[in-house]
């Protein structure tokens, strides 16, 4: 266990490596998925057992619709497995579910199970776990210009008004605040359009694990190198995370 002080209050997780798990052992990709929605399980009452405030899983990208059908097909019958499975998990534990991206491609049984549980949670006062579903970086970044964009036509705002405060504000996955630390499994240095906008000042941390074999150790390890780092965000120390105002 890592000491409690200076615990990051938001945690993002890109989730890699299930493929590679599986062809490692002869078995179909989709095997390796199955071995990441348990550890997804894990992850969670992990995160929430350690008192982190907001953790947002990298579920499914807006390029993985790119994936062949059945591998595409595979991962929604996981996330509506997880999603009926884990109803009285999430709900006993003051859990509040909520997603980020282009949801409305989702197949409907998903979307609709989806919908229910963010509705049936949003009081929920314990951890916020958002999935990002069908979710770029990108994506939501030039969402929140179109956003400002159509204030600005209809003379809501000026352009004058468009500050980053004003910014982040049209930025979903910034509702529980900026993430503090990114966790990538699965051995890549790269961030792969997963929170662009808050990773301004997030500490980073890689490992080579690969997703189905991540676990309470690994989450510890990555919170214990997180609380050895210095956060400057831009100035000489000591310093705390700029505000941009209102
Ligand atoms: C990356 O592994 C992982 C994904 C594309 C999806 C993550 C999905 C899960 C963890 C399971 C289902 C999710 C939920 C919320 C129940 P990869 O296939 O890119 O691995 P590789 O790099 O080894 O090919």
């Amino acid at each position: 266990m890592g000491n409690d002080r200076n615990l990051p209050s938001h945690v993002g997780i890109i989730m890699d490596g299930n493929g590679r798990w599986a062809t490692n052992r002869g078995l179909d990709r989709t095997h390796g998925h199955r071995e990441g929605a348990a550890a997804v399980r894990r992850a969670v009452r992990t995160a929430r057992a350690k008192g982190l405030r907001a953790l947002t899983l990298y579920a499914f990208s807006e390029q993985n619709w790119g994936r062949p059908g059945s591998e595409v097909h595979a991962l929604m019958g996981l996330l509506q497995d997880f999603l009926v499975a884990e109803r009285d998990e999430i709900l006993g534990n003051g859990i509040r579910l909520r997603a980020i991206g282009n949801t409305s491609r989702l197949p409907m049984l998903a979307r609709s199970l989806l919908d229910g549980l963010v509705a049936a949670s949003k009081d929920n006062q314990g951890m916020t776990l958002t999935l990002a579903l069908s979710y770029g970086g990108q994506e939501e970044i030039v969402e929140a210009c179109r956003q400002l964009a159509i204030r600005v036509s209809n003379k809501e705002i000026d352009v004058s008004d468009i500050s980053v405060a004003a910014f982040r504000k049209e930025i979903p996955s910034l509702d529980v605040g900026e993430p503090d630390l990114i966790i990538r499994t699965g051995g890549d240095f790269r961030i792969s359009n997963f929170l662009l906008f808050g990773a301004a000042y997030a500490e980073l941390h890689f490992t080579d694990v690969l997703w189905p074999d991540f676990g309470e150790a690994d989450i510890d390890e990555a919170i214990a190198a997180f609380q050895k780092r210095e956060r400057r965000f831009g100035g000489v120390g000591g310093l705390h995370r700029p505000h941009h105002g209102a």
